[in-house]
């Protein structure tokens, strides 16, 4: 019989798999690593520089998530406040004390406040927060009950499953826009029947939603 491929061939094409097999173990091993790394556990609270209380500030004073968090709904990523939106109130309210020594010194130094990360996905991760925000997905789905939080502590997991529930049937969460930032809504008793005229309303992409290249790009 006459050969169509060199007398080696086959054993190239055998290293070839191998070696693609090889790679792609190290890519998963490497991508899994960074991800166990990267995260703090659900439900502990991150220590910070400044005592800093959600349940306070966004609770008994009542402030809206947008007073400081002013980008969530046009940019990918929602902004931590400057020290000068804390020092709209504190240049006149506890003015001296040392639960907020480190605002003012902060203030005096022109050095902001440095905050540690409380959810911080991988860098192979794409997020946008505006695009769940404007889809009807309020910040209580996805940070829990932040007007009662002391301290802030990630409510979920963030794993990739946990994204893919929503992603898969939208439906069951979605709220109209005008409840996102309402810390107390709770779903109505048709969901369903809500969600998938949302879905609509909102022209959400429910084929691109699972798809890899949503949040792998
Ligand atoms: C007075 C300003 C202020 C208001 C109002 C406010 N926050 Fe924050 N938020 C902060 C500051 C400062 C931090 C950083 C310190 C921390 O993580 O505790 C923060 C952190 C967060 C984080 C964690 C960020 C990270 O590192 O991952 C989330 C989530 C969050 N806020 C959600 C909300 C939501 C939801 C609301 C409305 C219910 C809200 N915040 C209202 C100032 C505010
Ligand atoms: C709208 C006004 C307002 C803004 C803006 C504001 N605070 Fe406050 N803050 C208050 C009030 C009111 C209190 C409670 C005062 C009291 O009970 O004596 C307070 C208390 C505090 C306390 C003391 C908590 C305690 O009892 O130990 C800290 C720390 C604090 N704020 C940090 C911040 C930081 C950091 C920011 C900016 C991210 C900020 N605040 C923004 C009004 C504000
Ligand atoms: C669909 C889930 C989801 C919703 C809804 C959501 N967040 Fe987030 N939030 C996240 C994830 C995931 C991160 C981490 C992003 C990263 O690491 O790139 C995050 C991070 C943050 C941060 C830290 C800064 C940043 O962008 O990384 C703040 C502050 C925050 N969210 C506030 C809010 C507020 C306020 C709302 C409501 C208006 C909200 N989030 C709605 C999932 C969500
Ligand atoms: C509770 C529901 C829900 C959860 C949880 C959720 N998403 Fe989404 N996501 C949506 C909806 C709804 C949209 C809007 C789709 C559209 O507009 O077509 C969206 C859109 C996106 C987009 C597209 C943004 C763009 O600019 O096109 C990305 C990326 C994304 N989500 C990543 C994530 C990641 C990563 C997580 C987990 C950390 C997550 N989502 C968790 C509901 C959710
Ligand atoms: C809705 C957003 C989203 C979609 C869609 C998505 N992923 Fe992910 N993926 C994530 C998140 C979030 C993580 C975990 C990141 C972290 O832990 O910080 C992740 C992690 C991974 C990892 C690392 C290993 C692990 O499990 O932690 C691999 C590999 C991966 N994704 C492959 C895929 C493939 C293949 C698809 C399509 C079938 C896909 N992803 C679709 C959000 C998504």
């Amino acid at each position: 019989m006459p050969q169509a491929f060199p007398p080696n061939s086959n054993a190239f094409a055998k290293w070839l798999l191998i070696g693609g097999g090889v790679f792609f173990v190290l890519l998963i091993t490497v991508m899994a690593f960074f991800a166990r790394t990267s995260n703090n556990a659900v439900g502990v609270p991150v220590s910070q520089p400044v005592t800093f209380q959600h349940n306070l500030h966004a609770g008994q004073l009542g402030l809206d998530c947008r007073y400081c968090h002013t980008s969530v709904e046009v940019e990918a990523s929602a902004n931590i406040p400057p020290t000068e939106t804390c020092m709209t109130c504190h240049s006149q309210i506890r003015v001296g004390d040392p639960a907020l020594a480190a605002v003012q010194a902060s203030w005096d130094n022109g050095t902001p406040i440095e905050w540690n990360r409380v959810h911080d996905l991988a860098d192979y991760v794409y997020f946008n927060h505006s695009a769940h925000v404007n889809s009807g997905v309020g910040c209580s789905t996805c940070h829990g009950a932040v007007d009662e939080m002391g301290g802030m502590w990630k409510n979920e997991s963030l794993t990739m499953g946990w994204c893919l529930e929503c992603h898969r049937a939208p439906e069951e969460y979605l709220r109209p826009r005008s409840e996102v930032f309402n810390q107390d809504y709770v779903a109505p008793a048709n969901q369903t029947e809500l969600g998938l005229a949302l879905v609509e309303a909102y022209h959400v992409n429910t084929e691109k939603l699972p798809q890899c290249s949503t949040c792998h790009r």
